[in-house]
């Protein structure tokens, strides 16, 4: 049970599996409209959360609860890692939710439905930033850059509470189609950015450039068979500005690879080849970056 003050309700309006950097993010901007429960990994985790974390210069105290004892809630929001997915769609099930949705890079939400039967389970997209810092405290909590989310029909109350917390939010009438352009940017970026070791602007010159433009081309043609509504040309354009905007940033990808945590290759590059096999369309430069990225992980726990 969080320690707050205040009871803990017997069923949140919201809550958050990830308190991560996005997780607290978030958690701590809607906790200045409602009451958020926080799903932190295990007990002691769950503490120091209670106890309190420095989110965006503030101290922010959690309602906060062990992964093993999640109280219910009306929506749940999903901020693990994407090779957490399985474990968070599991921990949104026992909380008996109306709505359970993925702000997750890369595509987990066929992985999320197939292991939780909440009555909608879907996946929007985010570009709201944020990273974890190491202090002489324990750690903190940066936000890098407001963003807008975009939710699946069916989310209308979390979009309204995402609104009413100031974030930009709202329904995409299209998800599907922002996702895929999305994980157009992701494909591109993220695993060059992370093979190369150079922030995302670096991309953009020789001697990256033809790579990052070659995996543009190949992804295209998948990705527009899937309902990309973006001609080749369009596509580039969008990598290019994304990693325009985000010159100095050092993608997720390679903040991994760094700190030697495992990647979200699988469902980034990995949903690409996925699809490619499905459509009967080789992606040969896709599939060695999935190779050598898989190689710069550790092995997987026992
Ligand atoms: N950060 C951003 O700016 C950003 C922007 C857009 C999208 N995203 C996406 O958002 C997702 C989260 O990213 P992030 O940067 O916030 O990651 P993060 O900082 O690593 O946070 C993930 C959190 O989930 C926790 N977790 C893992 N498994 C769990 C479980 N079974 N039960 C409870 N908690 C669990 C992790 O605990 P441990 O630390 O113990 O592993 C960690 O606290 C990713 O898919 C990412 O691509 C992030």
């Amino acid at each position: 049970m969080p320690l707050s003050d205040n009871a803990a309700p017997a069923r949140y309006p919201l809550a958050i599996i990830g308190a991560g950097a996005l997780g607290l993010h978030f958690a701590a901007r809607l906790a200045d409209v409602l009451r958020v429960a926080v799903i932190g990994r295990d007990a002691e985790h769950a503490a120091r959360l209670r106890a309190g974390v420095e989110v965006g210069g503030q101290r922010y105290c959690a309602d906060a609860f062990a992964a093993a004892q999640p109280p219910r809630a009306d929506w749940v929001i999903v901020l693990v890692k994407a090779g957490d997915t399985t474990a968070a769609a599991t921990i949104a099930e026992r909380m008996q939710p109306l709505g359970v949705l993925s702000l997750q890079n890369g595509l987990t939400g066929d992985l999320l439905r197939a292991h939780c039967r909440a009555p909608r389970v879907d996946q929007g997209i985010t570009t709201e930033g944020a990273y974890r810092e190491r202090t002489a405290a324990g750690e903190r909590v940066q936000p890098s850059g407001a963003g807008e989310t975009l939710l699946p029909p069916g989310f209308e109350p979390v979009a309204q509470i995402l609104a009413q917390a100031g974030l930009h939010a709202r329904i995409e009438p299209d998800i599907a189609r922002a996702r895929l352009a999305k994980l157009l940017v992701n494909v591109a970026i993220n695993p060059l950015a992370a093979l190369y070791r150079v922030p995302n602007g670096a991309l953009l010159e020789p001697p990256y450039r033809e790579a990052l433009d070659t995996l543009v081309r190949e992804a295209w043609p998948v990705l527009h068979a899937e309902g990309l509504a973006l001609d080749l040309d369009a596509a580039l354009a969008r990598v290019h500005a994304v990693a325009t905007a985000t010159a100095a940033n050092r993608a997720s990808m390679l903040q991994d690879v760094l700190a030697g945590r495992r990647t979200e290759i699988d469902a980034i590059t990995g949903a690409l080849l996925q699809m490619g096999a499905r459509q009967g369309r080789a992606l040969p430069t896709h599939a060695a970056i999935h190779r050598q990225i898989k190689a710069l992980e550790p092995p997987a726990a026992a």
